[in-house]
């Protein structure tokens, strides 16, 4: 993956990108389920486009709590950062970083880290490495986005790459997209959405993994 072809892309795309992100918010809730935060936890918000994740995490941290967003994208933080402005401006805890998830230096290291369709991310060793180092052991750790559904429902496969081929740069991996964060989250439990064409993955954070 590169991340200058992601970048170009979601220049495209974040004018459109909250209109089309409404139809998973049932999916996002779910997954921040997932999360189980406490008050008082700081949580990453991984590429964390417009932010539209950050209502629901700040509920859940409360006014004690930190939201961290980090987003390659100038044109998708741009957004976030309109959002922090006038929709959270109550809410003072909420930090953005305009970076790639590779190369972000976080300001602490984080209780709980969100990845909500993001699978250049999910797919990127370099990403999952710099995260996890920032990140304290047994932290909650969250991720939906799109897989392949099975082969039986091949035309359902075709739609399903037609209509996500614009998210993403990196088209490896779609069978299994979590499958390196295993190497991070020993117990991940994956659920299958959207009739098999998404997934929901989630579990804790083991820095002491056997290799
Ligand atoms: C489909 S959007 C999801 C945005 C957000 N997580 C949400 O739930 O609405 C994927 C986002 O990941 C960002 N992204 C892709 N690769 C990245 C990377 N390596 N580091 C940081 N952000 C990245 C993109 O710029 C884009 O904003």
């Amino acid at each position: 993956m590169s991340q200058p072809d992601s970048a170009n892309r979601y220049r495209q795309l974040a004018g459109g990108y909250d209109a089309s992100a409404q139809r998973t918010m049932a999916l996002r809730r779910s997954t921040i389920v997932r999360l189980a935060l406490q008050p008082g936890d700081v949580v990453l918000d991984v590429g964390c486009g417009t932010g539209l994740s950050f209502p629901l995490l700040l509920d859940a941290v409360g006014a004690s709590g930190l939201v961290i967003g980090v987003e390659s994208s100038p044109e998708m933080l741009a957004l976030a950062l309109a959002r922090e402005r006038t929709e959270l401006a109550g809410w003072p805890n909420v930090i953005l970083i305009e970076s790639s998830m590779e190369n972000a230096v976080l300001p602490r290291t984080v209780d709980a880290a969100l990845f909500n369709y993001t699978h250049d991310v999910l797919r990127s060793p370099a990403a999952l490495a710099n995260i996890f180092r920032q990140t304290e052991n047994s932290a909650q750790v969250a991720a939906a986005g799109i897989k392949h559904p099975p082969r039986w429902l091949d035309p359902l496969r075709l739609y399903r790459r037609f209509k996500s081929r614009s998210c993403y740069i990196n088209s490896e991996g779609l069978d299994t997209p979590w499958d390196l964060l295993t190497g991070f989250v020993p117990d991940l439990r994956i659920e299958s959405t959207l009739f098999g064409s998404g997934f929901i993955a989630w579990g804790q954070y083991r820095h002491d993994v056997p290799e």
